[in-house]
């Protein structure tokens, strides 16, 4: 599949759920809005769906929320997806609470590979960061993971003056478990813009402040930009769309979990796939449409802000 643009779209990232066990500072504010259960595709809309997509051309799909464990026999949905052969790369992202309890099922219905986020490694700040969070389950989970030979990435959230001091932690950590690990930019993104401006730690000033030394990413489509420390070999990894733009090879599309194809994170175009459902050849109509309306770029410098991040899944 190529957009409007030329960029080869192989990638897709389900959202499952927009509800969360927890209440992370920048993505969901206490009182945001649940979608209606009767709203939420189910696991056979949803193989449908990525049925087309895959004949399509997608090779890699990844399981969003909110957070994607919340959804009541999500390892059935894994199961289904994993029977595609032309699926390469299965994968979730998740806070990792419930993944001790989950890991083993999702692991033999077929999913490859977990990144967990994770924005502390100090007990009482992650509880503070996260609302109702629970470090010592989610390592537990961790450890599991890694224990059954699952690749498993840290996604550490870049907070100004929250966890700008655990950055040599979190590569001690990742290195010591076998654990990928990238530095995110906040990104003001729904309700929690304010946040994200009020917080914001530049990529540029930990690369300056480590004395970190790029080295190539063998992955072209992929949004993190490598580095390393002067005396390690260690990869670290930053996904930072406001300082370093990494549209221009974009390879992704989005399904919320209320049936839209979101072309772009941070844009408001959606479509709705939920017309097309019963109909093969409609929904291949719609996603042609989803590549024609991929916008070039996002627009966070000029103030896009599109919707909150649970709801289209990061
Ligand atoms: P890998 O397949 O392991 O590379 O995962 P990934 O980085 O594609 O997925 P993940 O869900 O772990 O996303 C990590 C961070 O990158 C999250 O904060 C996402 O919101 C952000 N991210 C993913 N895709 C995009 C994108 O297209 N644009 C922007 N701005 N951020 C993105
Ligand atoms: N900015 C950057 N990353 C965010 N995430 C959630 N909200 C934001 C934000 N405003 C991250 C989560 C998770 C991934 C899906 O997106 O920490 O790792
Ligand atoms: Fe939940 Fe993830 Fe949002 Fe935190 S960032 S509130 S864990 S969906």
């Amino acid at each position: 599949m190529l957009d409007k643009f030329n960029r080869r779209i192989d990638y897709l990232r389900i959202s499952v759920t927009d509800r969360c066990n927890l209440r992370c500072a920048y993505c969901m504010p206490d009182g945001i809005n649940k979608k209606d259960h009767s709203d939420i595709l189910s696991f056979e809309d949803i193989r449908n769906i990525v049925e087309v997509f895959v004949e399509k051309g997608i090779r890699k799909v990844r399981l969003t929320g909110g957070e994607p464990l919340v959804r009541k026999n999500i390892e059935t949905l894994v199961k289904y997806l994993s029977s595609f052969e032309e699926i390469k790369d299965l994968s979730m992202t998740s806070n990792g609470f419930f993944l001790e309890e989950k890991v083993q099922v999702l692991k033999d219905n077929g999913l490859d590979r977990f990144n967990i986020s994770l924005d502390s490694l100090e007990f009482e700040k992650y509880k503070k960061i996260s609302k109702n969070g629970d470090l010592k389950k989610v390592l537990r989970g961790i450890y599991k993971a890694k224990s059954l030979g699952m690749g498993v990435k840290i996604n550490c959230v870049l907070i100004k003056g929250i966890n700008e001091d655990e950055v040599l932690d979190f590569i001690e950590f990742s290195k010591k478990n076998d654990l990928g690990l990238r530095f995110i930019e906040l990104m003001p993104i729904g309700k929690t813009q304010d946040f994200a401006r009020d917080n914001f730690l530049s990529s540029d000033d930990i690369v300056k402040k480590y004395e970190l030394k790029r080295i190539e990413n063998p992955d072209k489509n992929s949004p993190t930009s490598l580095y390393k420390m002067k005396d390690s070999d260690f990869k670290i990894g930053f996904i930072d769309p406001l300082s370093h733009r990494f549209c221009s090879t974009c390879n992704r599309l989005r399904i919320t979990s209320d049936g839209f194809i979101r072309p772009c994170l941070h844009s408001d175009v959606k479509i709705d796939l939920k017309e097309g459902l019963d109909d093969r050849e409609k929904l291949s109509e719609l996603i042609d449409i989803s590549l024609y309306k991929k916008p070039l770029r996002h627009y966070l410098e000029e103030g896009s802000i599109s919707e909150s991040m649970n709801r289209i899944g990061g």
